[in-house]
């Protein structure tokens, strides 16, 4: 289960137990939606003070209402950083990040399996803003010694790789980038708050797209940073500066999905794992690109680093048209196609990595797909999976 380094409480019980304050809400359970631009202050000085803009204290709806600052905690101590801040989107969180360490004349390395969305920020706005980037393999480790640059300032990783699914030796990139004055963002998306604390290896600054795992229904777009005490200065001032935080209803919806992590996940990763050993025992299948499977090459550094799998995973496909690819995905029943992941429907899409690539070579003779398990009994998904597959081969 999940790693319980945060104090004498499991994560399970913090999840129920964090954010939460009934005696100030008249016994009501759950912090309330504060909808908020303007905070009324009694005095001149009480309005002198808000001006400080402590974190966690009103001052002006952008920095955050209560129903923001109960969510910021509650990310915060389940992932094991100091404090949190919660953005409109996972990619506002992602460019947040970033600007907060880069500058005009700086360096970024980045994962070439990164989000998509990332890698174009990294190709697009930095460039423009004059911040040069390289990609480097997601399997580098310790060799990305060779690729850091006097300038280079961050180390952006994300483990598994975005649709590819490759596992980073984050402590040997940590360490180099640390000895180089460097800082190492991660995205930690795929593993949520609950199954990876990043900052035991070595992470400086935490992402989440948390439209996805926390908020877990699909229905709110959110993102969230999360830092240590060394790098919460310059993430305040890019959160502060960007000016893009996260609506109250959102949090609201946001803080109310972690109250069901542990066991949505808890279900979800066992459902994408039988999911997963049963495609691989297909015919039609060429390769599985799920960590948690023993025999992947990043298993050991799955076990090493997380505590369980969220339900989101790869599939190679041996050689065959486009049509039978077509004819299997858009047949399905169960699996609704569609970007984003995370909510509690299984999804499965087609996905190009040989089109995003860098340092990789994917054949794209080789369709491939990525599936996300959702909350559906396995049996039916994977009854719905196998008439995909008798419709894929009536097409070969
Ligand atoms: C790994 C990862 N990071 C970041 C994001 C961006 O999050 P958002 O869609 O909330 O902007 C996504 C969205 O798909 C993602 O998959």
């Amino acid at each position: 289960m999940a790693k319980a380094n945060k104090g004498d409480l499991k994560a399970e019980t913090l999840l129920s137990v964090l954010g939460r304050d009934a005696e100030a809400h008249r016994g009501v359970v759950n912090v309330p939606v504060y909808h908020a631009s303007t905070i009324l202050y009694p005095t001149v000085a009480a309005l002198k003070k808000a001006g400080k803009r402590e974190f966690g204290e009103v001052f002006y709806g952008r920095h955050g209402t209560p129903t923001t600052f109960a969510l910021q905690d509650t990310v915060a101590k389940i992932e094991g950083g100091w404090r949190s801040f919660a953005f409109g989107s996972g990619k506002a969180a992602i460019l947040a990040s970033l600007l907060a360490y880069l500058k005009s004349g700086d360096h970024l390395l980045m994962v070439d399996s990164a989000y998509g969305p990332s890698r174009e920020l990294a190709t697009g706005l930095l460039e423009d803003l004059g911040i040069s980037h390289t990609f480097y393999d997601p399997l580098i480790g310790a060799g990305i010694a060779e690729l850091m640059l006097p300038n280079t300032r961050v180390v952006f990783t994300e483990s598994p790789g975005s649709l590819t699914f490759e596992m980073q030796d984050l402590p040997a990139i940590a360490k180099v980038a640390h000895s180089a004055d460097a800082i190492v963002i991660t995205d930690n998306t795929w593993a949520s708050p609950l199954l990876c604390n990043p900052f035991d290896l070595g992470a400086d600054i935490s992402v989440q797209a948390a439209t996805k795992y926390i908020v877990g229904h699909s229905d709110a777009m959110l993102g969230m940073v999360t830092v240590t005490e060394k790098s919460y200065e310059p993430v305040k001032k890019a959160f502060e500066d960007l000016g893009a935080s996260a609506g109250p209803d959102d949090c609201y919806l946001a803080l109310r999905g972690m109250r069901t992590l542990a066991v949505r996940l808890a279900q979800q990763g066992e459902t994408g794992l039988l999911l997963a050993s049963w495609l691989a025992e297909r015919p039609e299948v060429n390769r599985v690109l799920h960590p948690a499977l023993p025999g992947d090459p990043g298993h050991d550094i799955w076990r090493r680093d997380f505590s369980g799998a969220s339900g989101l995973f790869g599939v190679v496909l041996n050689p065959a048209p486009e049509e039978a690819v077509a004819a299997m995905l858009d047949g399905l029943e169960l699996f609704g196609m569609g970007y984003s992941w995370g909510g509690y429907e299984s999804l499965a899409i087609p996905t190009y990595p040989h089109q995003v690539r860098e340092t990789s070579d994917w054949d794209p003779a080789y369709p491939c797909l990525r599936f996300h398990a959702g909350l559906e009994h396995p049996d039916d998904l994977i009854a719905d999976l196998d008439a995909g597959l008798r419709r894929f081969n009536a097409l070969l």
